[in-house]
């Protein structure tokens, strides 16, 4: 009796196994993590051409997202699920209302990238980038379109306040913090535009033409620290052409050096549009083309059935795009069945699609402070921190305040922008009320004469400003008797689609007056001024901040600056904030300014806005056009930094200037070397009389730099302390390795680091060198491949 039951359980457990095999068998053709290579054998040809190809974008009301960039295909015999995308630089970009639903969708509007990269703060970076992969995780998407992180080449790039820095390693370093922070919520990160994108007019069809030299140690150089760093799960390519092909479509590019020499792994993803040819695309390895176009498909698919598009290529795209969904947050809740609809509570945020209200909470506050370390005190007559308590608001950006640039990566995500009035008063300042109501006067009629027939609903060009208001002496005599200082505002605004112009570099003739007559009047009556730079990139300081006692740049901070721009003024925040790219004293001083468009009229800009020139207007004889048709980047390695300490010009102020409310020393530098590695540490002691945070830069100088064609002097690395008391002292550790020290040698297609004596510097800017020590260096090599050459002769900066 007893066998025959255990024949009949074992029986039952060979069928239940037979069974759960069949059913594993059944179900290993849908996606999971571990069968990726059978799910892509499983597909159909047309499945596998839809799935290199993005939807989107979701600009209608009847959009899961509406108002997103755009998700991925789906297949659900298979087990694929959507993926959905979203813009952008300063907080995820998406519809805040919908149409079919009382509830509003604000995400946070967070800080302005040039913001963050003035932080030199690695750790902010992680937190805006936590902040901003949580709220796409919590309203129910899977991949963020950040962070943007082209070079800063040029101060008039349109789209320089969603990068960060004139410099590699600062760009590097802070990208790879932000890359971190989105991924550490399970959110893909996109950093973009790969690469030497530094330019927005004709952004669809300029050839950047690049040395093999700038490319690998300026260009390339900030992405090549952030994937290593940080992983990235997908990287966007470019919209520009590079050395001849469409950054999208180059192999050499994508492929032998970011996977076969970074080794990285990830997807590509194009920029919107980007490129004209998607069978060359694929090839290239640019696996995923956005938003998808009909013609694409098309191509693909002919391509692939005649072979000229290997399958093995496509599938190793499909492939890289399936490694990417099963990472994502819709992929791993596909499982889990949400039953709301059903009349079930479920709080699950998978369901909910909601950010939460303690999370966008704890958001705001870190852009409070984010926001407030990223503002730059360039000059302080002693003035900072306010003592008076009554402040009069001149500038009508001091009522107009701007949070963020435009364009598709710019703001107008957030719900609200705590104005400067809100802030100071908040810290308990009285603001002179009189010049309330003048403005907002001012700013009804001027937006009146400038937009007869109301705003546009939506434009990628940044809307024109008002012009300045100006004073009569007994307007100006009543403000000077009822504030204790004058704040002037000025701002500037860009955005994606078109580079600012010369003349914006400068103050409007308004501005200059304005500025002249409050300083002239208030200092009569021994009273100060203070400016404040509420702008998108740099502007002209140098001609008239002598006139005024302060100068404090915010930058762009996000839904809370008012907040911020309150606390520094206060000195609730001591500012520690450094500038990421050098102020020039003109424009034309930098030698990247001989090669780029400053000056392309309305109908030329017309004409390739925004998808790049349109070659049906175009007259047929055209002939290219330097900097709109293609840019020679002559000036070599020499871009920001790099050309004015090296060939000893002026600035009006260097990279990495930054006042603060105390002052700092620094003691007992060392440097120290095992396997390659150098360790340098130094002692740095708050000196003065109020708690602060101070950046420690670490530039190397190479021994015969002159001789050898190499900069003067560079950053290699950077370190913030903890905010240290008055007498305080913190050991700051910093590492630099030997490749790290390397140029890149153009004839033996090598990373070299000379062998000498390398001084490394604690600087204060990169102008300001506090300490010094040497250390001997070793020759190091490394070869890489001949590739990405231009096909043009440059004629290339030297020392
Ligand atoms: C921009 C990208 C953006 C994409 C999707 C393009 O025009 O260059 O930065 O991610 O649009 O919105």
């Amino acid at each position: 009796m007893e066998k025959i039951h255990k024949f009949k359980v074992s029986l039952v457990v060979v069928a239940v196994v037979a069974l759960c095999g069949y059913s594993l068998g059944m179900s290993a053709q849908k996606l999971m993590v571990d069968n990726i290579d059978e799910v892509v054998k499983a597909m159909t040809l047309e499945e596998k051409c839809h799935m290199v190809l993005g939807r989107g974008m979701h600009f209608n009301d009847d959009a899961k997202f509406p108002g997103t960039a755009g998700s991925t295909f789906s297949v659900d015999r298979l087990g694929i699920p959507e993926t959905y995308c979203a813009d952008s630089q300063q907080g995820l970009r998406m519809n805040a209302t919908r149409a079919w639903d009382h509830r509003d969708y604000y995400p946070t509007d967070f800080v302005a990238s040039m913001t963050l990269a003035s932080t030199w703060d690695r750790e902010a970076a992680f937190k805006v980038g936590q902040g901003i992969g949580n709220e796409v995780r919590e309203f129910g998407l899977d991949w963020i379109l950040s962070p943007a992180m082209n070079l800063i080449r040029n101060p008039l790039c349109g789209r320089n306040h969603e990068y960060y820095s004139e410099d590699p390693y600062l760009s590097g370093t802070i990208g790879a913090g932000y890359v971190k922070g989105v991924q550490s919520e399970g959110t893909a990160a996109c950093p973009k535009h790969f690469v030497a994108n530094n330019q927005e007019t004709n952004r669809n069809n300029n050839i950047s033409q690049v040395s093999q030299r700038a490319l690998r140690e300026i260009y390339l150089k900030a992405f090549e620290i952030m994937v290593k760093e940080s992983d990235p799960w997908t990287i966007m390519t470019s919209y520009n052409k590079l050395n001849g092909p469409y950054a999208v479509q180059n192999y050499e590019l994508l492929t032998t050096i970011v996977r076969d020499e970074w080794g990285w792994k990830g997807m590509y993803v194009s920029d919107w549009n980007a490129g004209d040819d998607a069978v060359a695309a694929m090839l290239a390895g640019n696996d995923m083309l956005q938003p998808g176009q009909d013609k694409q498909y098309q191509a693909i698919f002919e391509a692939a059935k005649s072979g000229k598009l290997p399958m093995e290529v496509l599938d190793a795209n499909v492939k890289r795009i399936l490694e990417y969904v099963i990472k994502t947050h819709n992929f791993k809740k596909a499982g889990h069945q949400c039953q709301k609809e059903a009349g079930h509570q479920c709080n699950k945020p998978c369901c909910e699609q909601m950010c939460s209200a303690e999370n966008l909470k704890a958001h705001a506050q870190v852009v409070r402070e984010v926001g407030a370390d990223g503002i730059v005190l360039l000059k302080n007559s002693g003035i900072l921190p306010l003592t008076g308590k009554r402040v009069a608001l001149f500038g009508c950006t001091s009522y107009d305040w701007i949070s963020g640039g435009s364009g598709f990566g710019g703001t107008s995500v957030g719900h609200y922008t705590v104005s400067l009035i809100e802030g100071m008063r908040s810290a308990g300042y009285e603001v002179y009320k009189p010049l309330i109501s003048a403005y907002t006067q001012h700013i009804a009629a001027e937006e009146k004469r400038l937009f007869p027939n109301g705003r546009p609903p939506f434009s990628l060009m940044p809307p024109a400003r008002a012009e300045e208001k100006q004073f009569t002496a007994d307007e100006l005599n009543a403000a000077i008797e009822g504030s204790d200082v004058a704040i002037i505002s000025l701002g500037r605004k860009s955005g994606e689609a078109a580079d600012r112009s010369e003349a914006d570099f400068y103050l409007k003739e308004g501005e200059a007056q304005l500025i002249k007559a409050v300083s002239e009047a208030y200092h009569a009556k021994g009273k100060q001024v203070i400016v404040l730079l509420d702008i998108c990139s740099p502007v002209d300081v140098a001609s008239w901040q002598d006139q005024i006692d302060a100068l404090v740049c915010t930058w762009q901070g996000g839904q809370e600056s008012g907040f911020s721009v309150a606390d520094i003024l206060s000195g609730k925040v001591n500012p520690s904030g450094k500038l990421p790219m050098t102020f020039q004293i003109k424009y034309g001083d930098a030698y990247a300014d001989k090669n780029f468009p400053s000056n392309v009229d309305d109908k030329t800009l017309g004409a390739m806005f925004m998808w790049g020139y349109n070659k049906d207007q175009a007259p047929k004889e055209r002939k290219p056009q330097a900097n709109i048709d293609f840019t020679n980047y002559e000036e070599d390695i020499y871009v920001g930094y790099r050309y004015f300490d090296s060939f000893g010009k002026p600035v009006a102020y260097p990279f990495g200037f930054g006042l603060s409310y105390t002052t700092f020393g620094y003691e007992n530098l060392s440097v120290t070397e095992a396997g390659g590695i150098y360790t340098i540490q130094v002692d740095v002691k708050n000196t003065g009389d109020k708690a602060g945070r101070n950046v420690v830069e670490l530039f190397v100088a190479a021994p015969n730099s002159k001789k050898l064609n190499k900069p003067e002097k560079e950053l290699r690395n950077y370190a913030k302390t903890s905010l240290l008391k008055p007498g305080e002292k913190e050991t700051v550790t910093m590492k630099v390795s030997v490749e790290d020290l390397a140029s890149f040698n153009e004839k033996a297609s090598a990373w070299k680091t000379d062998a000498g004596v390398y001084t490394f510097m604690i600087c204060s800017s990169a102008n300001d060198v506090e300490a010094k020590a040497t250390a001997k260096v070793k020759a190091w090599t490394k070869k890489v491949h001949n590739v990405m050459q231009p096909n043009v002769k440059l004629n290339l900066l030297k020392r």
